[in-house]
C-alpha cells in the first residue's frame, strides 16, 4: 500500500475510534480524495491528469448537489451567460451536415482514451441519453426523447418561421455547449470541450432536422 493511502486510512481509523462526532469533515475527505488523484492519475497518451482540476462551474454545481438544493438562480444565469459566449454560430448560417454521418456519430460513444491518437475523431454518445431514430431500440433516458424532432419541437409547423429558427439555434447551442441553457446540465459540452468538431455537430443537426433522417420517420 502506498504511503498516502496508509496515512488516509489511519486518519479514518483514528476518526472512527474517536467516535462518530469526529469523523472527517467533507473538506477533509475532499483533501484525501485530492491526494489520491494527484498521486494515482498521471498523464498518459492524449489523456492529461489536468482534466481532474475542476472548473469553477463544476465546483459550484457539485456544492449545490451535495447541499441537496438547486444552484442559486441568479448565479445560474451568470454562469449560463458565460457559457453562451463560448458558442460559435455557423458563419454562413448553414447548420446542416449529413444525417447518415450524424446517426453513426450519435451511436458511437468511443474516444478520448489514452491509447487514441490526438486526431482520432470521437463519438457523440447521444444514444446513451436520448432516443433519436425510431428504429433504434437501445437508448438511454437521462435526456428527453429527440425522436420526431421536427414535429415535437415545433419545426414542422412552420419550417422557415421564427419559432423554427429559434429552435434550430437552441439545438446548435445545446450540442455546442449544453450549459449555456442549464448551468448544471449533465449533457457533455460536446463542441466547447473539443469532444466533437463543428462539422460533426452539423451532421448531428441534420440527424435532428432533415426530413429524411430516421429521427423524423
Ligand atoms: C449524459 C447524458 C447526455 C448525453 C450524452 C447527451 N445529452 Fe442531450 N440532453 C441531456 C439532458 C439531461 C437534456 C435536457 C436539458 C438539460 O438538462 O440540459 C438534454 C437536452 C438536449 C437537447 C435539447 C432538448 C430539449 O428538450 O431541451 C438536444 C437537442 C440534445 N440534448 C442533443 C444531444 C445530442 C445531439 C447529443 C450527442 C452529441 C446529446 N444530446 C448527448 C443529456 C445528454
Amino acid at each position: 500500500m502506498k504511503k498516502h493511502s496508509i496515512l488516509a486510512l489511519s486518519v479514518l481509523a483514528a476518526a472512527v475510534l474517536a467516535g462518530c462526532a469526529s469523523l472527517p469533515s467533507s473538506a477533509e475527505l475532499d483533501k484525501i480524495a485530492a491526494s489520491y488523484s494527484k498521486a494515482d492519475f498521471k498523464d498518459k497518451g492524449i489523456v492529461k491528469a489536468a482534466v481532474l482540476q475542476p472548473e469553477d462551474i463544476n465546483t459550484l454545481c457539485t456544492e449545490a448537489e451535495v447541499a441537496g438544493k438547486p444552484i442559486d438562480p441568479d448565479l445560474a444565469l451568470t454562469l449560463q451567460a458565460a457559457q453562451l459566449k463560448t458558442i460559435k454560430w455557423p458563419a454562413d448560417g448553414n447548420y446542416m451536415g449529413d444525417w447518415k454521418k450524424g446517426e453513426k456519430l450519435a451511436q458511437s460513444g468511443r474516444g478520448q482514451t489514452w491509447s487514441d491518437k490526438a486526431d482520432t475523431p470521437n463519438g457523440g454518445n447521444c444514444y446513451n441519453c436520448h432516443r433519436l431514430s425510431g428504429k433504434e431500440i437501445s437508448y438511454g433516458t437521462i435526456g428527453p426523447s429527440l425522436y420526431q424532432f421536427r414535429k415535437n419541437y415545433g419545426i414542422e409547423a412552420d419550417p422557415t418561421g421564427p419559432a423554427a429558427k429559434a429552435m434550430v439555434e437552441y439545438a446548435w447551442g445545446k450540442i455546442y455547449n449544453a450549459r449555456a441553457y442549464n448551468a448544471c446540465s449533465v449533457m457533455p459540452r460536446a463542441v466547447h470541450k473539443g469532444i466533437i468538431t463543428e462539422a460533426q455537430a452539423k451532421d448531428l443537426m441534420a440527424l435532428l432536422l432533415d426530413p429524411q433522417s430516421p429521427v423524423n420517420q
